[in-house]
């Protein structure tokens, strides 16, 4: 069960942050009002959000999900693996201090980026990608083993995704979404793995918080797959952030 959520606008300088998307420059007004509708989505689901002031020094800062690993024992400040982004974890976190008696801190060399976390009940799956180092994969598993948890770590390097949540989500129930030919990249044993074709890719990124689920709109077949197994889904329009490489997962930290 979540309870609460941390989110950042994004800023005057959004459009300067990183992207290898090339789907244009995105509108500020619209990606402030995409933005809004996914807070107003997080309050369906009974989250209580706290909505930090935007932080145009940082152009990726309301990518916050980078900059922390939330579990029921402590919160883990990452070091993100793009230079860019390294101080947005400064603000991020000082607030969780207010919310974690344990707050942890992923030293360099090692570099990890939250949107390479996938939490799966009592289990972590952990990407190595181009954000994420492996001596930054390393200290995570180590300190989620230590508080009890079980990992594993995917190497996504050579596949086209920023992240590994670019192409995984945890449903509960045992259930991954899983886009079409990561499933030879790690043990996915004892899951039920609901796919996602390659030209839904951007969908699989969907996040369940509590009663619902959130979906990026315009994914119909995923949606129905989706409604099929039962799932209250809320789709949400993204195009701005699928313009700078971000997803639903992205855009907040849930605890
Ligand atoms: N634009 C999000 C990121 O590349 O980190």
């Amino acid at each position: 069960m979540f309870r609460n959520a941390i989110l950042r606008p994004p800023s005057s300088s959004f459009s300067q942050g990183l992207t290898t998307a090339d789907l244009g420059i995105p509108d500020l007004a619209l990606a402030v009002e995409q933005h809004r509708a996914y807070c107003k989505a997080l309050e369906q689901c009974c989250l209580t959000l706290t909505v930090l002031e935007p932080e145009p020094r940082y152009p990726d800062s309301t990518f916050i999900e980078d900059t922390a690993v939330l579990t029921s024992r402590s919160a883990i400040l990452t070091n993100p693996g793009a230079p860019s982004r390294q101080g947005e974890v400064t603000s991020v976190g000082q607030l969780l201090g207010q919310h974690f008696s344990s707050i942890k801190t992923i030293q360099p060399p090692g570099t990890l980026d939250g949107g390479d976390i996938c939490q799966a009940g009592d289990h972590f799956f952990i990407g190595i990608s181009h954000r994420t180092n492996e001596d930054g994969a390393r200290q995570l598993a180590a300190i989620l083993e230590e508080e009890g948890y079980s990992t594993n770590l995917i190497d996504i390097r050579g596949i086209d995704m920023i992240h590994l949540k670019s192409g995984i989500a945890y449903l509960g129930d045992s259930r991954l979404i899983l886009v079409a030919g990561m499933e030879k990249l790690g043990d996915f044993a004892g899951y039920e793995i609901v796919p996602v074709e390659v030209d839904e890719q951007y969908a699989a990124n969907c996040v369940r918080i509590n009663d619902y689920l959130l979906l990026a709109a315009g994914y119909p077949k995923l949606a129905a797959r989706l409604s099929a197994l039962g799932y209250k889904t809320i789709p949400l329009e993204m195009s701005e952030f699928q313009k700078m490489d971000g997803g639903l997962s992205c855009l907040s930290l849930r605890f």
